[in-house]
């Protein structure tokens, strides 16, 4: 498949598009600095906080706590690592234990109850073995991302 062209100029804080990139979708979120602040304190909930054992590569690029080029930007693909289903967005405290009190919000897969922070990572203890695949992509300028 071609790679897929994305202007992300508009993308407001706590925002999330899908576009779709080889018949998958891909989510382009712009997390707030609150969401960002939050997702080292997860770390000892997750399976793979730093993303080295997963089927899907994550790329070097991508390799760090926020899982991306720009830390606000995340770019990952909405399809469960488990069984495929495509996960919702936000996810309330009660789908998950022991998360913290200021919880800005999550990814839930609907099908077997997988929960994933707002940088893909997958909670321990679920049936998801991995984090979310963060696909090759790189920024053409500062507002012009291309997937692919
Ligand atoms: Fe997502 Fe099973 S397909 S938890």
């Amino acid at each position: 498949g071609a790679p897929v062209e994305v202007d992300i100029s508009a993308l407001q804080p706590g925002e999330k598009i899908t576009v779709e990139w080889r018949g998958k979708p891909v989510w382009i979120m712009r997390r707030t600095p609150e969401q960002l602040a939050a997702l080292p304190k997860l770390d000892d909930q997750l399976a793979d906080p730093l993303s080295t054992r997963t089927a899907y590569p994550t790329p070097e690029y991508a390799r760090n706590v926020h899982r991306s080029i720009k830390p606000e930007i995340f770019v990952g693909v909405g399809i469960c690592s488990h069984l495929g289903c495509s996960p919702i967005d936000k996810f309330q405290p009660g789908a998950q234990p022991s998360l913290p009190a200021d919880w800005v919000g999550g990814f839930l897969c609907p099908c077997h109850g997988s929960t994933f922070d707002l940088a893909g990572r997958v909670f321990s203890n679920k049936p998801a073995p991995d984090n979310l695949e963060v696909p090759p992509h790189t920024y053409l300028s500062d507002t012009r991302l291309l997937i692919g």
